[in-house]
């Protein structure tokens, strides 16, 4: 005989409502799971997107750290007139996730001790670091023989394309801080980097 109700339920024609009742929610249960795995997909896509836009931005935004203010001389009356000094300095840099330290120089030139000149201690064609010839009287490159002038930083010989790059400085106190920063390589106009 088996179960009446259920029995009773087929040959009422029951299991077609009964399959009414249950397939009426599943098409907007699938719309929802689909909705859901939409919304997570495009989640998990930003989620993922970030870094790699970041990895392409980041740097770009890394070459346009502004310039730094380095104290380079404690105090004006120790300098040297008619002498220039040489400052070594190292500069930290956060470039996308890595960070790195730099070792950088300027040369500082007064003959007065009021008025001063700050050159980036790059040589303007390649980069080299230069040298004061105390014989010339003038700032010497020694990878392809530049040469150039103590007090103006122009190009007096060799392959330079551009006089060296000149920073500004401030006396605060009594002590001398330049305005540091780094410039292309190798060409004739002064473009930042
Ligand atoms: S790098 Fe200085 S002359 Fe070439």
């Amino acid at each position: 005989m088996g179960d009446p109700i259920g029995s009773a339920a087929v040959m009422n024609g029951v299991p077609e409502q009964v399959s009414v009742v249950t397939e009426e929610p599943q098409p907007s249960r699938r719309r929802f799971l689909r909705w859901v795995s939409g919304i997570g997909a495009a989640i998990s896509g930003v989620l993922v997107g970030i870094p790699v836009i970041g990895s392409f931005v980041s740097p770009a935004l890394a070459k346009a750290q502004p310039a730094t203010w380095i104290k380079v001389a404690e105090d004006i009356a120790l300098l040297d007139l008619g002498v220039p000094i040489r400052v070594d300095f190292v500069q930290n840099q956060n470039d996308a996730w890595v960070e790195s330290r730099t070792q950088n120089a300027v040369w500082l030139y007064t003959e007065d001790g009021a008025k001063f000149k700050a050159y980036n201690g790059h040589c303007t064609h390649l980069g080299c670091s230069y040298y004061y010839d105390k014989d010339l009287k003038t700032f010497a490159c020694p990878c392809h023989r530049g040469q150039f002038d103590v007090k103006t930083g122009a190009v007096l010989a060799g392959p330079p394309p551009r006089p060296l790059d000149e920073l500004p400085v401030e006396i605060r106190d009594s002590a001398v801080f330049v305005n540091y920063r780094d410039f292309r390589l190798g060409v004739s106009e002064r473009v930042g980097v």
